[in-house]
């Protein structure tokens, strides 16, 4: 035998690598070293790989069974692969739960503080501005009986504020033709809060002083008009209201909101459910060019909020008009009253300058948090 006889090699070989494998693949403490290891004796220059290039050059009557040994040792090289593999994954996992549950070292997450909508707040504002003067508040529904929107307020039927291209229409009748019929609406998304003075008027006996705020809907938007707006009704019923008490109302708010000596500008106007009616602008708060000096005039001719008249139109008023006590089952002939109904998104564009109505609705953090 000599040194160089391929048998004799090929068992020292193959004996070697069988008595130290076990060993090696067991040491590792990580997959890279691991897989290195195993690359070692089975990879294209591993020693296992080596030995099988050997086999050619065997004698026919042993290479039988060195192959079937070596084959044994890979075999035996893979398994113990393996094991090590998924012991290393189960210790991996079971250092992570059992290991402390929070890493200190992350650096913290600032929780920011929330806080109510500016439009909450307007309404809360108004809320406290109407209730300290004696009203009460009161909540009614968004889809509301066309009835209760329009007719009961004394709208003629062919009012354009009750045209389809105002109103948003939930249930219309079909007419004869099978078309729908705005003729034969039921439901539509309450255009104003007005539809409040009828509810309570019907369930509340005189004298009474309400506030409503709340949502409605009209077929508009722009700048200055989104389909879903607020506003605020407020109406006090009782004997011998007069116009001067509901002037005397609107001056309280306008000075509350707005500061002292904010003024209020009545316009007669025209709603069926008041007579006389008025509309009414307060000082523009932005510019504040009522004040008349030569400052608050340069201010005002440039003010966009005004468009530079130096007044602003935020509500719409009246005396209760008799159809709408008759509808209600209240004696004209002995109760008055007086009403008014504003655009809560139009105070808090002026509370807070803002000049496109949209900007209230979009929800952007950014622009919510200046204000
Ligand atoms: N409902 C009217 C509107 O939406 C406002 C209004 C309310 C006018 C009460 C008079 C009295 O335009």
């Amino acid at each position: 035998m000599t040194v160089d006889d391929p048998v004799q090699q090929f068992e020292a070989g193959l004996a070697k690598l069988e008595a130290t494998y076990p060993q090696a693949l067991e040491a590792c403490s990580d997959e890279q070293s691991l897989r290195a290891a195993n690359a070692r004796f089975v990879g294209p220059q591993g020693e296992l790989t080596a030995l099988l290039k050997w086999m050619p050059k065997l004698p026919g009557d042993r290479r039988k069974e060195l192959g079937q040994r070596a084959n044994a040792a890979k075999g035996g090289i893979e398994r113990a692969f393996a094991a090590k593999l998924a012991g290393l994954a189960a210790a991996e996992r079971e250092a992570e739960l059992s290991g402390p549950s929070v890493d200190v070292s992350l650096p913290g997450r600032h929780a920011r503080a929330g806080r109510l909508h500016p439009m909450t707040r307007v309404v809360h504002e108004l809320i406290d501005v109407f209730t300290s003067l004696g009203f009460d508040v009161a909540e009614g529904p968004e889809v509301e009986l066309y009835e209760y929107n329009f007719d009961k307020l004394g709208f003629p039927p062919d009012h354009p504020a009750t045209d389809m291209q105002d109103s948003f229409f939930v249930e219309t009748g079909l007419n004869a033709a099978g078309v729908l019929d705005p003729a034969k609406a039921r439901t539509v998304l309450r255009t104003h809060t007005s539809n409040m003075q009828v509810r309570e008027m019907l369930a509340r006996k005189p004298p009474m002083a309400v506030i409503a705020p709340g949502q409605v809907y009209r077929r508009d938007d722009d700048v200055t008009h989104s389909p879903m707006f607020f506003q605020i009704e407020g109406f006090l019923v009782d004997e011998n209201v007069s116009f001067a008490n509901l002037r005397g109302v609107l001056a309280r708010f306008a000075e509350r909101m707005f500061g002292e000596g904010t003024p209020v500008r009545l316009r007669p106007s025209y709603f069926p459910f008041v007579e006389p009616g008025a509309e009414v602008d307060i000082g523009c708060m932005i510019c504040r060019g009522w004040r008349g000096d030569a400052e608050a005039r340069a201010r005002q001719s440039q003010c966009r909020v005004c468009k530079t008249t130096g007044f602003v139109e935020v509500l719409g008023c009246g005396m209760i008009h008799p159809v709408v006590f008759q509808h209600a089952g209240i004696d004209p002939e002995k109760y008055t009253g007086f009403a008014f109904g504003m655009g809560i998104d139009r105070i808090a564009m002026l509370r807070y300058g803002v000049t496109d109505i949209r900007l209230l609705y979009e929800n952007d953090v950014r622009f919510l948090e200046q204000l």
